[in-house]
């Protein structure tokens, strides 16, 4: 791997806007998971969750509640990003034990920084721990696409539908879920795909980086 390898996979991902319906083999989804488990999150919380929806009467509904997208129903695999609608005191607890369990010891410094949290997070209003929670999924979001591009998947990224419709129909109040973001999983159309053939538009670097020495 060359340290470019990277630069050219972001300049070849694009967000699809026709897919085929081929099915992506399962290990390549696995690995586009396994990059979503990996991301980082704000004190490593991971306050989120996934679904995997392959279902065509699940899809088909999503559509309509997605602008009538049709990368929803098109695509292999439909993931959509939940966040946790709070952060409570069991959420919380449960990833400090689980470190703990998987490096075997408890330390003083990381039981303060849990008490620290548990003062702080349960305290916000739900609203405003969900806000926060939702930024954490865009951070794994951009990991699924990158792992896509390499896997040679395609997939758009995608907020454009109602959020409240989609947690309706997925029952995420009980689940104490909110969807955030969908990605769609498939392969080109590239007959019906209009974007698949366009330069790549990104403003130049000084409209974007600021150097202060
Ligand atoms: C958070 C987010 C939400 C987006 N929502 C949609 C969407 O609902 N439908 C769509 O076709 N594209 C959507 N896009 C794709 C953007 O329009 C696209 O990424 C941008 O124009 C840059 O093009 P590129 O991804 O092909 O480089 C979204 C992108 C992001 C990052």
């Amino acid at each position: 791997m060359n340290n470019t390898d990277f630069l050219d996979k972001l300049n070849s991902r694009y967000a699809t806007k026709a897919m085929n319906g081929e099915s992506v083999p399962q290990e390549k989804i696995d690995n586009i998971l396994e990059a979503i488990r990996l991301a980082p999150t704000s004190s490593g919380l991971q306050p989120f969750e996934v679904f995997v929806i392959t279902n065509a009467e699940i899809k088909a509904k999503i559509r309509e509640i997605a602008w009538n997208q049709p990368q929803v129903t098109d695509c292999s695999h439909l993931l959509v990003f939940t966040a946790w609608d709070n952060y409570t005191s069991e959420r919380i607890n449960y990833m400090f034990d689980l470190t703990n369990e998987i490096r075997g010891f408890k330390n003083e410094g990381w039981e303060n920084y849990r008490q620290f949290l548990l003062n702080m997070y349960p305290k916000n209003s739900a609203e405003d721990n969900f806000q926060h929670a939702s930024k954490q999924t865009y951070i794994a979001f951009m990991s699924a696409m990158m792992q896509a591009e390499y896997e040679g998947v395609d997939c758009t990224p995608m907020e454009g539908f109602d959020a409240d419709a989609l947690d309706k129909i997925l029952g995420l109040s009980e689940k104490n879920l909110r969807s955030t973001l969908l990605l769609p999983l498939g392969y080109r159309d590239t007959n019906k795909d209009w974007l698949v053939n366009l330069k790549k538009v990104r403003k130049p670097m000084n409209k974007l980086v600021n150097v202060i020495d």
